[in-house]
């Protein structure tokens, strides 16, 4: 029988982790199943023993659990400890490990894929949610000149710079305070688009040379990138490229193989689009 896999998550029908990871078997070689199986709101723990019982190997996690799948992980990664969520769960005899891939994918997508470099340069990061402080660390490590937080609650932003601050000097505030100032990198992680707003951001921060990153996907430009652009971003990126290597790094945890990521997201991009 096959290693069975799955993705949890309420919604989860809309997950295109299953098509990413069969995708990733196939070009492998791995001998693996994966699908995409809906956990009660208040049933997570409960749908995860089942799955282990029925034999599943390992887990990703979306919406809304990866903060209790921290919780429910008997030893956690430094980088899933650091972000305080879960998206990468390993059933092991010994227990479940918890890890994160999220920020890794972001930075392998900005890095890799498109060819941008993180070192000595100066990041702003919209949100102080869950999406935002996953990314914290993996990005912090890329060693960049700066990094600051803006939030709609600027308390918030205060307080999740300051949980980092033992790593890097990490700045927090809100929208307004962000006047004057420019970045080389901004990424939205905050989930405004989802409620069909925009973000109040002061003109001026993006030069020419900025990337202007939206951890969000969608057909067509995002809201992000639409005002990025606007305002002078001449380079734009989705999340999709996030999304594909996130997932190739839990593959890796899994399986201990790197699977090739290029066509899996030439294919989701097609898809999407249509
Ligand atoms: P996620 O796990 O996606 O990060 P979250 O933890 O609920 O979800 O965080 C959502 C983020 O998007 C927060 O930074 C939130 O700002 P607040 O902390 O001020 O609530 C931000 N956000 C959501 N809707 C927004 C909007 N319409 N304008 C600006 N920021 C918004």
């Amino acid at each position: 029988m096959s290693d069975m896999y799955c993705v949890f998550g309420n919604p989860v029908g809309h997950s295109r982790s299953p098509a990413i990871h069969s995708a990733f078997a196939a070009a492998s070689g791995e001998d693996l199943c994966y699908e995409a199986r809906l956990a009660p709101v208040d049933g997570f723990a409960g749908a995860v023993a089942e799955f282990v019982a029925a034999g599943g190997k390992g887990a990703n996690v979306t919406v809304p659990f990866k903060e209790e799948a921290c919780r429910l992980s008997d030893r956690l990664s430094g980088r899933a400890a650091r972000a305080g969520a879960v998206n990468t769960l390993v059933f092991r005899a010994d227990g479940i490990f918890g890890d994160n891939t999220d920020g890794a994918g972001l930075v392998q997508d900005i890095k890799i894929n498109l060819g941008f470099a993180l070192s000595g340069r100066r990041i702003l990061l919209l949100g102080a949610g869950g999406a935002a402080r996953g990314v914290i660390a993996p990005l912090l490590a890329e060693s960049p000149a700066s990094l600051h937080i803006a939030n709609r609650s600027a308390e918030k932003a205060r307080l999740l710079a300051q949980a980092f601050s033992d790593m890097a000097p990490v700045s927090g505030g809100s929208f307004n305070e962000l006047a004057g100032k420019s970045f080389d990198l901004v990424i939205n992680a905050t989930s405004a688009s989802l409620a069909g707003e925009s973000l109040p951001l002061p003109a001026g921060l993006f030069a020419p040379g900025t990337l202007a990153y939206d951890m969000m996907y969608g057909k067509g430009q995002t809201p992000f990138l639409q005002l990025a652009r606007a305002q002078g971003a001449a380079q734009g990126a989705d999340g999709l490229g996030m999304l594909v290597e996130q997932a190739a790094e839990a593959f890796f945890v899994w399986r201990g193989v790197r699977p090739a990521t290029a066509a899996v997201l030439a294919a989701l991009r097609r898809q999407i689009s249509t």
